[in-house]
């Protein structure tokens, strides 16, 4: 029997897994001083904890421990590099390179910047007639930078279609123009292996909460040799963080984001096996029931190119909001209006050459942790339901 309703939206978010969580919790407890407390014991356990995930963390990435400022998260560590690049005042020039399928947490901060005088540049991605779907082309990136270039921008998983781009390719690319990269890896951190120093990055974000940890903690990766690469501040206070990011330390979430990341790649190999059959399980049974039905993003056998646990389907002839509504009990996203807190139409699925009609009715599988086969069969059924009943009132 599967226990309704059921999730299926972990690019949203993650459950805290239970061993996570109850590593989190002595720090709500016994452990419950501030690690900037450096005159007492309890300052002093506290900052233990951090520093021994800071450990933990940095090694899981391949980075040293001086090379990671925690945030609350991917929106603010993408925005603290990218202003922190930008707002430098010995930077290099004006011009940022970026995708066009990059999340909202990039491509605000840029459009800000462009509003403030600097060169955005967005790329195109390939479309869907193309075997690299959703990836930038490599050639256009190198022709596009400039001696005024201070900054590359481009996310390494994508959150709509699980599109993985080549960052060790990109950042070859960059290095050779002496140009600082930065990469959101926030739907690839846990899911995918991540050394920085072989992707050749500068600087990268993620969120623990993508990861089956805490909501309200996540870090950015600073690069500080060969080169070092200089930020300036957002906030300004306490001075934590070597100054880059003031405001007292959140050990629980800290704490729980190490946890979390470290059953993350204890058993990566057989998770991403797992949830690629669940995936194939799902489209396949999609495949079997329903006519007229379009894969977004890149095939699914193109292991190199995609995350094992995105699903992105377009079902002609319906509207994907109407379609989730009408599936109380599975919890599934939409690149139609209204989805979310944003109010236009996907903008990656518009990237990648969906019209509208077709972008309005896909629906965004999420695959997790915590689903099973009993799950992707109820997922194929209620959608097979509800698409008949919606194809079957459009034609009355
Ligand atoms: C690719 C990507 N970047 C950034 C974010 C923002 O993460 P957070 O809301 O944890 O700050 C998300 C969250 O959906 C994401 O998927």
């Amino acid at each position: 029997m599967v226990s309704k309703p059921v999730y299926m939206d972990n690019h949203a978010t993650t459950r805290v897994d239970p061993r996570v969580l109850e590593e989190m919790l002595p720090l709500f407890g016994e452990v419950y001083g501030n690690p900037g407390s450096v005159n007492h014991v309890f300052g002093w356990d506290a900052a233990d904890a951090v520093e021994a995930s800071r450990r933990t963390l940095a090694g899981l990435i391949g980075a040293e421990e001086r090379e990671l400022v925690f945030t609350s998260g991917a929106t603010e560590s993408n925005n603290l590099a990218i202003r922190g690049v930008c707002d430098r005042k010995k930077r290099k020039g004006s011009h940022i390179i970026t995708a066009r399928t990059e999340h909202h947490a990039i491509l605000d901060p840029l459009n800000q910047l462009g509003r403030r005088g600097f060169n955005v540049q967005y790329l195109p991605v390939f479309d869907q007639n193309h075997s690299e779907t959703g990836r930038i082309d490599l050639q256009q990136l190198a022709d596009s930078i400039s001696d005024d270039t201070c900054l590359v921008s481009v996310m390494l998983a994508n959150n709509e279609i699980g599109v993985l781009q080549d960052l060790q390719e990109i950042s070859r690319i960059c290095q050779a123009a002496g140009v600082p990269l930065h990469t959101d890896a926030t739907q690839a951190v846990g899911r995918i292996p991540i050394d920085v120093k072989h992707l050749g990055v500068d600087l990268l974000s993620f969120s623990s909460h993508k990861f089956y940890g805490p909501k309200g903690i996540g870090g950015l990766y600073i690069r500080k040799s060969r080169p070092s690469i200089r930020l300036e501040p957002l906030m300004l206070g306490g001075g934590q963080e070597g100054g880059l990011r003031s405001g007292t330390l959140n050990p629980p979430g800290i704490v729980g984001m190490a946890a979390a990341l470290k059953y993350c790649y204890e058993g990566l190999d057989d998770e991403n096996e797992r949830l690629r059959n669940l995936r194939d399980r799902l489209y396949a049974g999609l495949l079997n029931n329903i006519d007229h039905i379009f894969l977004n993003g890149p095939r699914l056998d193109a292991t190199q190119l995609r995350l094992t646990n995105n699903l992105n389907v377009s079902f002609s002839n319906v509207d994907g909001e109407a379609l989730m509504m009408s599936m109380r009990d599975l919890a599934v996203s939409s690149g139609s209006a209204c989805s979310s807190t944003n109010p236009e139409p996907s903008h990656v699925l518009r990237a990648i050459g969906l019209n509208d009609d077709m972008t309005r009715a896909s629906l965004r599988f999420g695959l997790g942790r915590f689903n099973t086969e009993e799950e992707v069969d109820f997922a194929i059924e209620m959608v097979t339901q509800s698409v008949g009943r919606l194809r079957a009132l459009k034609n009355l």
